[in-house]
């Protein structure tokens, strides 16, 4: 993954240098870039890590959030015939559902599933009940949910693009398909110190340095999520923008109040 797409060689060239026994992926609107795997790049990534034996972890938790596409076709779909037993499918309802709903599920060859669920009895002997019988009443009118889901996604993300528009122009994004975010472009490295500022103005954000595995990477890059109403989102935008404009010397984490943060 770079800051603005995905880089298939990077993956192939690494998955054959470290031969790491296990990759995570989130190829469908990836939290924070909301970016979409093309197909074939699925492909290449599910055959380069076959030819070095690695497990994928693919998170398909944002896949029916697909706003402006299909969703898209299970990752695993897309590996050669035999190839996809290295494919461990993960997801959760707590983004396609329900914030709260910590209900997940994961598709793999059968025995291993019959492993992770005997792993599973020795830590926590199993998944709240309630919280079972809620998912269960979910799915069964997932036809309903989901799309409705997808609609006030797709009105809360033209909330928050046109407040930016509106109030911080000079700040730019690609509009993601699907997701939950906007990955924005601040166009200067200033993002953990407006996120540290912005907490004095009410708003709580992650600077693009949170997602990065190497120091100083996405410094630029704010995820803002598209998850509130239209008016808390056009009120967050207001504040984020008086939080820019704010020049006084930002307070380190260590003197700011308990109780702000
Ligand atoms: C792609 C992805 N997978 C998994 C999770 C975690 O899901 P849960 O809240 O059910 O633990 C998140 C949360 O942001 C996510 O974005």
């Amino acid at each position: 993954m770079t800051d603005d797409g995905w880089d298939a060689e990077l993956v192939e060239s690494t998955l054959r240098h470290a031969v790491p026994q296990l990759a995570y992926l989130i190829p469908d609107f990836h939290n924070p870039t909301g970016l979409l795997m093309p197909d074939d790049t699925r492909a290449r990534v599910l055959r380069a890590a076959h030819r070095c034996g690695t497990w994928l972890v693919v998170d398909e938790t944002l896949t029916d959030l697909a706003l402006d596409v299909p969703a898209p076709l299970p990752c695993a779909a897309h590996a050669a015939p035999g190839a996809s037993a290295q494919v461990i499918t993960v997801g959760s309802m707590s983004k396609s559902h329900w914030g709260g709903l910590r209900v997940g599920w994961l598709r793999a060859p059968s025995r291993l599933v019959t492993e992770l669920a005997a792993q599973r009895v020795a830590h926590d002997l199993g998944g709240p009940v309630v919280d079972q019988l809620l998912a269960l009443y979910f799915l069964e009118g997932a036809r309903a949910s989901v799309p409705e889901r997808v609609a006030r996604l797709r009105e809360r993300r033209d909330a928050l693009t046109g407040a930016l528009a509106a109030h911080l122009p000079q700040w730019t994004w690609r509009q993601p398909p699907g997701g939950l975010s906007l990955w924005v472009d601040l166009g200067a490295p200033v993002a953990a110190a407006l996120a540290e500022r912005a907490l004095d103005y009410g708003v709580r954000i992650e600077g693009g340095a949170s997602f990065a595995a190497d120091p100083g990477v996405f410094e630029q890059r704010l995820r803002l999520p598209f998850t509130a109403a239209p008016d808390v989102l056009r009120e967050a935008v207001r504040r984020l923008a008086a939080a820019l404009a704010d020049d006084r010397p930002v307070p380190s984490a260590a003197h700011r109040p308990r109780w702000i943060v």
